[in-house]
């Protein structure tokens, strides 16, 4: 892992040494991915902590930081996008491999980028291969997952961008495997299949589809997930005791993205600040984007018994407001 440190500088002119960031790995860039709310979501997860289930994994940003911190002394990664698996498995499993198969598509596109993009989309609509779908998400427009009816991989190159450079490809892969190397499970299908044997000891971080993209016809996932039958997968879980958090939507100024999940399911929800949104911005108005975060009541009591310093540190700055009771 690469630490950073983080100076300030005294009045006697003395570096005083405040702080230590992690430089966390990143190997798929992925529309979406959650890598500014990771270290929010990992002071959530209490000490003690045996498995982190991830089953809306993408890049995986949390699992990552997770791994990085210590959070969890062991991880489940899971998604229904069978490509994406398979690349993490190759990251996991033969990351120097990997790294070197990417060098190579990256070199030899140099000179006619836009058809070498072209000709190793077509390669991967019909062989899947990791290393020509890493490429892919490296080169094509917003890092976005997009198919046709026809299940083809349909997305643009960006022409203004190379995708990663080789050496930064393989520090982020070889990084990413050792974090996870021995401790981690790649699973492959729906989520609630994959949380079948996940226990009250365990933390399960879901961060599904939104709301607005979770149509049937839905270009830029492999699948949606309609809001009812999330709401009686949430309503299983409880349930069964289980310690989950779930970021899911937010709002806009005060206008809410999508419906907010039923009081009945007994979470308590939490809004983090994202940002000042850039559309609003460009329509002169200036509007702070919230995400919104649910917590299982059995996660809040193993919470309730443990001190929380840097979460409520960030409750008392303001980056965090907690609701009372259910919203
Ligand atoms: C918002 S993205 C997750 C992004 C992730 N948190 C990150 O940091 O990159 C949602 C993911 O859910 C997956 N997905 C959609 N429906 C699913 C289902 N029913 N079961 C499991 N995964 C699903 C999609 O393939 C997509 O990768």
């Amino acid at each position: 892992m690469r630490l950073q440190h983080v100076y300030a500088t005294c009045s006697n002119n003395e570096s005083l040494l405040i702080g230590v960031k992690m430089k966390i790995p990143h190997p798929i860039p992925y529309q979406g991915s959650k890598r500014w709310l990771a270290a929010t979501i990992c002071e959530l997860i209490p000490p003690n902590t045996n498995r982190l289930f991830e089953p809306f994994a993408g890049s995986a940003a949390v699992t990552l930081a997770a791994a990085a911190r210590g959070s969890a002394e062991r991880f489940v990664l899971n998604d229904v996008h069978a490509p994406l698996m398979e690349l993490w498995r190759a990251i996991s499993e033969r990351p120097a491999e990997l790294a070197d198969q990417y060098e190579r598509l990256w070199n030899d596109q140099r000179g006619r980028e836009q058809l070498f993009f072209n000709e190793v989309r077509a390669e991967f609509n019909k062989s899947h291969d990791p290393a020509y779908f890493l490429y892919l998400l490296a080169r094509c427009v917003k890092a976005a997952i997009r198919y046709n009816t026809k299940g083809e991989f349909n997305n643009s190159p960006d022409n203004r961008r190379l995708g990663a450079n080789p050496a930064t490809m393989r520090r982020n892969i070889l990084e990413a495997a050792r974090l996870l190397r021995d401790k981690t499970q790649i699973r492959c299908g729906d989520y609630l299949e994959s949380l079948k044997d996940a226990r009250e000891e365990d933390v399960i971080f879901m961060d599904p589809p939104y709301q607005g993209v979770s149509k049937e016809r839905d270009a830029r996932y492999v699948r949606g997930l309609a809001f009812d039958d999330f709401c009686e997968g949430l309503k299983q879980l409880a349930h069964r005791k289980l310690s989950f958090i779930i970021s899911y939507d937010g709002r806009t100024g005060d206008r809410e993205h999508g419906k907010l999940l039923p009081a009945s399911l007994g979470l308590e929800r939490i809004e983090v600040l994202a940002g000042r949104s850039t559309q609003e911005t460009l329509l002169g108005r200036r509007s702070e984007t919230y995400e919104s975060i649910y917590l299982s009541s059995s996660l809040l009591a193993r919470l309730d018994s443990t001190p929380r310093t840097a979460f409520e540190n960030a409750v008392n700055r303001g980056q965090l407001s907690l609701f009372e009771g259910v919203h």
